[in-house]
């Protein structure tokens, strides 16, 4: 499939967000419009995806399944979509598949099973992990995990060494992306190399990467070739329930797949299965055509808009956003924080400011001027921990605190993770805020205007009177 590239035009992909105008409550009373600024938990759906939606749900029907000429439009959308997204990546449909799950969680849980990995096995992953690449192969197989360094950069040499010690054993080299802590970008060409070399395959985890920069899996015979893939449509503007992975056709025909049941079979007798083809067989019960589509439509509007040029972009937003925090007094940036050194990273950055505890921050910008983030751990908690530099004694103590129920003083951070449809004007507002959050804490002012409950962890305003169960009724 070929979309014509119209190049990049950010006022219009700014225009096509659905709810950038709109307006939230603030701590004063009033409303302002919110600025997003959590685009690595999950973006925002553009105005297209939606209106392709809209236009589908006339021929939505059962998939695989009707006789009918919706069914049979359905199943054709559906199959398309599976082209559409293999192509975006380069990947060669020819000996892989593309298997739609429902986010990169499911996909990794999935490939962890399919493996056929035994407990005596290792799969290589590192510690600059998100949960989801690393949980799922904790009961599968022994992890060895590549050292990252101070400023959380994956160490090289670490993983040639472990790559090289675990040979014979090694089944998998699993690695992010980009960090969603960081941003950091691995060096997906060296490490495929490095274990190519051993005869290992390599998964990447592109939850972070694949909505910010042109991926190219690269052909099977390539050395530089990822040999799985993982992302997911709701961190690319196609919050619809789809996640993706690819990898192998080999893999998944040797078994039987992890959940079966509608939908995977050609024949059933009481004695015997024969499973059915490739996607389907991986793919148990009703398929989800309607994030099937959002997915290939945002991959349509991506395309034409052009990777490479919103990669650009995303790279001088990121460098205007590390020299506006570098002008704020105590605001400490973890990992890279030169605005001139972006070639390894995307716009993730992550943060914490003197004195003032990273879940106040985020509260505080959120009620003080409509401004969106993420704080905590970010389901990376062993990245975080290094990066905070805690010793063992005191991840114990933590431990045991959050198991009597108290909430209070947890490590973390602050996040602001940045996507194409951002500006210049919403990072202006992001650092005049944090300006204001460090007088107001100087003065005293956020310990008034907020509380803290030990029990959820979380900074509360005082006095309010808006609340988000009053937003959106069902009656
Ligand atoms: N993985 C997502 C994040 O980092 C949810 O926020």
């Amino acid at each position: 499939m070929f979309f014509f590239k119209e190049g990049f035009n950010q006022a219009k992909f700014r225009r096509d967000i659905v709810g950038i105008n709109k307006k939230v409550p603030l701590i004063k009373g009033g409303y302002k419009t919110c600025v997003n600024l959590d685009n690595a938990a999950s973006t925002p759906v553009l105005r297209p995806v939606l209106y392709k939606v809209n236009e589908f749900m006339d021929w939505y029907s059962s998939v695989h399944r009707g006789t009918g000429f919706k069914s049979q439009v359905s199943t054709h959308v559906y199959d398309t979509a599976h082209t559409i997204v293999g192509e975006f990546v380069k990947a060669d449909l020819k000996s892989n598949c593309v298997i739609f799950v429902k986010n990169a969680t499911e996909a990794v849980n999935k490939i962890s099973y399919r493996l056929g990995l035994s407990k005596d096995d290792i799969v290589l992953t590192t510690l600059m992990e998100h949960h989801s690449n690393d949980l799922p192969w904790r009961s599968k197989a022994q992890r060895v995990y590549v050292d990252v360094d101070g400023s959380g950069a994956l160490d090289y040499t670490d993983l040639e060494n472990k790559i090289k010690r675990c040979r014979g054993r090694l089944k998998l080299v699993s690695v992010s992306g980009a960090s969603n802590v960081t941003g950091y970008k691995s060096d997906l060409s060296r490490i495929a190399l490095m274990a190519h070399r051993e005869g290992v395959p390599v998964l990447v985890d592109g939850a972070q990467l694949v909505p910010h920069s042109p991926l190219d899996m690269k052909p099977d015979r390539h050395p530089e070739h990822i040999d799985y893939l993982v992302f997911s449509a709701h961190k690319m503007y196609a919050p619809f329930g789809t996640g993706v992975l690819i990898g192998p056709r080999r893999t998944f025909l040797r078994d039987a797949p992890e959940y079966t049941g509608g939908g995977t079979i050609n024949i059933v007798t009481r004695e015997s299965v024969e499973w059915a083809g490739l996607p389907d067989r991986e793919e148990a019960g009703s398929p989800n055509v309607v994030g099937a589509v959002a997915l290939a439509a945002v991959i349509q509007y991506l395309s034409k808009q052009d990777m490479k040029s919103i990669e650009n972009y995303e790279k001088e937003l990121t460098s205007y956003i590390l020299k506006k925090l570098k002008e704020i007094k105590g605001l400490r940036v973890y990992g890279e924080n030169d605005p001139s050194r972006l070639q390894n990273r995307v716009g993730v950055v992550t943060f914490n400011l003197d004195g003032v505890p990273h879940g106040l921050v985020a509260a505080a910008l959120a009620w003080e001027d409509g401004i969106a983030v993420r704080n905590g751990c970010f389901c990376a908690q062993p990245y975080l921990l290094n990066l905070l530099g805690l010793k063992q004694h005191q991840v114990s103590q933590l431990v045991f605190k959050k198991k009597t129920g108290d909430l209070s003083n947890m490590p973390g951070m602050v996040r602001v993770s940045l996507a194409a449809y951002n500006n210049r004007s919403d990072v202006d507002r992001l650092a005049a805020c944090l300006q204001k959050i460090k007088s107001m804490a100087k003065s005293g002012q956020l310990a008034k205007r907020y509380t803290f409950s030990r029990q959820t962890g979380t900074y509360y305003p005082r006095d309010t009177k808006a609340d988000p169960k009053d937003i959106f009724k069902f009656h």
